[in-house]
């Protein structure tokens, strides 16, 4: 058992690529942190900076409150399970399974013992004499598995083991994978980039963009109440409503979003009336889940937009509208290209050679993407409403959909929430 804090850790590639951008993480003694983010985030290479695969540029990494930046990857004392569940390809499974015992020093007899009960936990056991390249990638990841386990590791580090699997396999082995590392009790790091995978397994889970952490909670907190727009919409099952709106306060009476052709009203007695209003006169950004619009007839009271129903699509268990509501979309806010931070404490020559490896002669990959053009907002959004069965719109026809207030989500133009998350 295990802690893992992470103070600040940087990882800069040679070349100057910041990977990993002074990260804060911190994982408790048996939970199971999951790690998700879209590729090229920079999750392997925490992962791996985690485990003495990679160097730490800068920042501290303790376990067990232990400075462990300058520790060999064997005396840290972790196990790591890749995607393609790396064997020995010469050794049979028994043999595979066998080898941390083996050094360890355990005696034969109870290898033996300790590897079959093992094998059959895991549904292995018809594989103990056939070599790696015979099995099922299913298979071969219960092997991958069994063998970090029969380590008995303080920490186990999962880097996307299940993403080469079927959908039944993987949901199948998600389920022993959750069962078995809460029943060991061993800390687990666990990398994905699927969100339902995040949600269905985490105790907690840290999001991951470009190298910056973007939120962390449990799967309810980071789903009902996220910190930014980049994780309301990466956990989103459809995609997000983002809509960009301009905060009103008329003669200081309600608070109004004005999204152009409609707008809604936000009255003082919302909790986040106040902290909206501080934006009067300014535009943001506004996040609405497709499966809280519901279609109502033009005769509805409250809060409601408008749009003519351009598509509707079936997806066997749902239906997907696309009103054409005349909203200007607004583009996921991304944190600023690492890259720029090349550019930081450096002079003359050094920044032009910087300008010239990004390609930008000017310099203007320096800058952050500007917080008031957001990319796209030009572009008119396609409202999408989640449906359980088919309406009855007609494709041309306006159709009103109401709008539950409270179930907005309200961030600035660089994407941070307004009203702060509970954490
Ligand atoms: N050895 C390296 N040298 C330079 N850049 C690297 C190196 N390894 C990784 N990178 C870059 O660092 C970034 C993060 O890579 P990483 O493998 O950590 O991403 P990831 O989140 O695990 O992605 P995926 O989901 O695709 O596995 C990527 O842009 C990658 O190209
Ligand atoms: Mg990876």
């Amino acid at each position: 058992m295990s802690t893992v804090v992470l103070e600040n850790v940087t990882k800069v590639y040679p070349g100057g690529f910041v990977a990993i951008d002074r990260m804060n993480l911190r994982a408790e003694e048996g939970e199971l942190l999951v790690l998700l983010g879209p590729s090229g985030c920079g999750k392997s290479t925490l992962l791996r900076m985690i485990a003495g695969l990679e160097e730490i540029t800068s920042g501290s990494l303790w376990l067990d409150g232990r400075l462990a930046n300058d520790l060999t990857p064997r005396e840290r004392n972790v196990a790591m399970v890749f995607q393609s569940g790396a064997l020995y390809p010469h050794r049979t499974v028994r043999g595979n399974l066998s080898f941390p015992l083996e050094i360890a020093g355990v005696e034969v007899p109870e290898i033996r013992e300790r590897v079959e009960a093992l094998a059959k936990a895991l549904q292995i056991e018809e594989t103990l004499d056939r070599r790696p390249h015979t099995l099922s990638g299913g298979q071969r990841q219960r092997v991958a598995m069994g063998r970090a386990i029969l380590r008995q590791p303080s920490l186990f580090l999962m880097d996307e083991p299940l993403s080469n699997l079927d959908a039944g396999m993987r949901t199948e082995l998600r389920m022993e994978i959750s069962s078995l590392v809460r029943s060991l009790g061993i800390t687990t790091i666990y990398v994905t980039h699927d969100q339902v995978e995040a949600l269905s397994l985490a105790d907690r889970i840290a999001i991951i963009n470009r190298g910056v952490l973007q939120d962390i909670g449990t799967p309810a907190q980071v789903y009902n109440d996220p910190a930014t727009a980049f994780t309301a919409a990466f956990l989103s099952s459809q995609q997000l409503n983002l809509l960009a709106a301009t905060v009103r306060t008329p003669q200081n009476q309600y608070v109004l979003l004005d999204f152009g052709p409609s707008q809604i009203v936000i009255p003082w007695t919302d909790p986040r009336a106040y902290a909206v209003s501080r934006h009067t006169g300014m535009q943001i950004i506004v996040g609405i889940r497709p499966d809280v619009l519901v279609p109502v007839s033009d005769q509805a009271e409250g809060p409601t937009l408008v749009g003519r129903v351009r598509t509707l699509e079936y997806h066997g268990h749902e239906w997907l509208a696309f009103l054409e509501a005349g909203i200007p979309a607004v583009s996921v806010p991304q944190p600023p290209d690492q890259r720029r931070h090349l550019m930081a404490g450096t002079t003359g020559k050094a920044r032009s050679l910087i300008r010239r490896m990004l390609g930008r002669e000017n310099g203007a990959a320096a800058q952050p993407p500007s917080a008031s053009a957001p990319a796209g907002s030009h572009r008119r959004a396609d409202l999408i409403v989640r449906l359980s069965s088919r309406p009855a719109w007609r494709v041309g026809e306006y159709a009103r959909v109401a709008v539950d207030v409270a179930q907005l989500m309200l961030f600035t133009m660089d994407g941070a929430r307004i009203d702060p998350p509970r954490r």
